[in-house]
């Protein structure tokens, strides 16, 4: 330690999200709070996050929402900090948001007011943020005094250090793997990383069938298809996209959290009819199939998927044991993703840190106390719909009560 070391209560590596929420709820505890970022400006992931207007909370967030190898780990931080809470933090701010489906807030303007009012709380709880600083080196001192930090700005001192940085989706808004590097440093497991909420890619021939449908969504019913453990694997209604490397929309990123290499996704076309039943009494009507088709769907995904399944147009002249494993067809149509589409397309990280050292109720190392991690750098990941804000701000707040 030398002269220049500066002391703080608590040091915090990270000011997105999660670091942001902490550090404010430290500083309103009393603690001198510093909170340091290498990137040239904070929350980078909130600005650009649900469009621009940020999807900041979900008022049904419960623990079903997330996926960690520990599914309790996450109910206490956020039975601590609810939804209703953060709602009640914009609320005191004046920001005007809006619900959506499936229980979304989102910024009414743009995510950049919800920055503002995490700087407003940072600036009141009396926070310093130090931004464009390299993390260089992090030591714990002997006979648990703390911590120091090593940065491109001097050495700093701190009682406690809160590792927020993050996962590895989107490296363009500076993403590293340093949360896992510092867990590695302090003998903490590493649970397997993969792209989540992320759309999925094909080759071959549905390559070829995605890319002519580019553009086009439908509303459908998709899981993942997982063997004996079918019944396990969550569905979801929300609308997929073609793309020309695939497919997205919400149905796709939500399944991806789910989807595993080299396994299949099932989808639904038609989730909201009985469709064997809706067929044999067209065939009774004798009306034309593709125009009932056209009723549901794009009239050019009903063209190109007539073309790849074919189906005589009066149902009258087709068996009904056709007619059933054809309605079976377009209520289970399996498909083989070649991949995701990364890190670079993905909006969060499934694994991280191994929840199994860290303290459920404020996020610290059980073993290294005064050391925690917050956010989405431990093995908690959210559905798609603000349930990863919510962990950000739950975990976040957790931390902040003892800090
Ligand atoms: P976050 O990533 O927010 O912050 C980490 C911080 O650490 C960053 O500021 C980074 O610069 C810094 N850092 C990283 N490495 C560092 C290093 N080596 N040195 C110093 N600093 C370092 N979620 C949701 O609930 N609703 C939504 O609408 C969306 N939308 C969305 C869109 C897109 C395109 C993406 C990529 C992600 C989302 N998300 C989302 C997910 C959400 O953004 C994410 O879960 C949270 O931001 C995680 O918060 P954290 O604080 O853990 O990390």
């Amino acid at each position: 330690m030398t002269n220049s070391t500066r002391q703080f209560d608590v040091v915090i590596l990270g000011a997105g999200a999660s670091g942001l929420m902490c550090a404010a709820q430290s500083g309103y505890r009393g603690r001198s709070v510093l909170v340091l970022d290498h990137a040239p400006k904070a929350a980078a992931k909130v600005r650009i996050s649900g469009g621009g207007k940020c999807n900041f909370t979900n008022i049904n967030a419960s623990p079903n929402h997330y996926i960690c190898a520990n599914p309790h780990f996450v109910k206490s931080a956020l039975a601590r900090y609810k939804p209703q809470d953060f709602i009640d933090l914009v609320d005191r701010h004046g920001l005007e948001y809006e619900a959506r489906e499936l229980g979304k807030l989102f910024c009414l303007h743009r995510a950049g007011d919800l920055i503002q009012i995490l700087r407003t709380e940072c600036d009141w709880a009396g926070v310093e943020l130090e931004l464009g600083v390299q993390v260089q080196q992090v030591s714990a001192l002997s006979d648990q005094k703390g911590y120091l930090v090593l940065t491109s700005g001097g050495v700093v001192q701190c009682q406690s250090l809160v590792v927020a940085t993050g996962a590895l989706s989107f490296p363009k808004l500076k993403a590293t793997d340093l949360g896992y590097k510092l867990a590695k440093q302090f003998g903490l497991i590493i649970n397997e990383t993969r792209p989540g909420l992320v759309p999925l890619v094909f080759d071959n021939k549905w390559l070829t069938f995605c890319q002519q449908l580019s553009g086009v969504a439908l509303d459908v019913r998709v899981s993942v298809l997982s063997g004996d453990d079918k019944n396990k694997a969550p569905s979801f209604e929300e609308a997929i996209l073609f793309t020309h490397q695939g497919l997205s929309g919400p149905g796709i990123l939500q399944v991806s959290n789910y989807w595993q290499s080299g396994q299949g996704i099932e989808i639904n076309l038609l989730p909201k009819l009985d469709v064997f039943d809706e067929m044999i009494a067209l065939k009774e009507q004798n009306l034309h199939f593709h125009k009932w088709l056209n009723r549901f769907w794009p009239k050019k995904f009903t063209q190109a998927w007539l073309a790849h399944f074919p189906m005589p147009e009066r149902l009258a002249e087709v068996s009904h044991e056709t007619l059933k494993n054809y309605a079976l067809f377009l209520t289970h149509w399996a498909l083989y993703p070649a991949d995701t589409a990364g890190y670079d397309k993905a909006e969060v990280t499934l694994g991280g840190v191994n929840v199994d050292s860290i303290h459920s109720k404020d996020c610290q190392v059980k073993h290294q106390p005064g050391l925690y991690f917050i956010g989405e750098v431990l093995d908690v990941t959210g559905q798609l719909g603000g349930y990863n804000f919510q962990w950000a701000w739950s975990s976040g707040f957790a931390a902040a009560q003892t800090v």
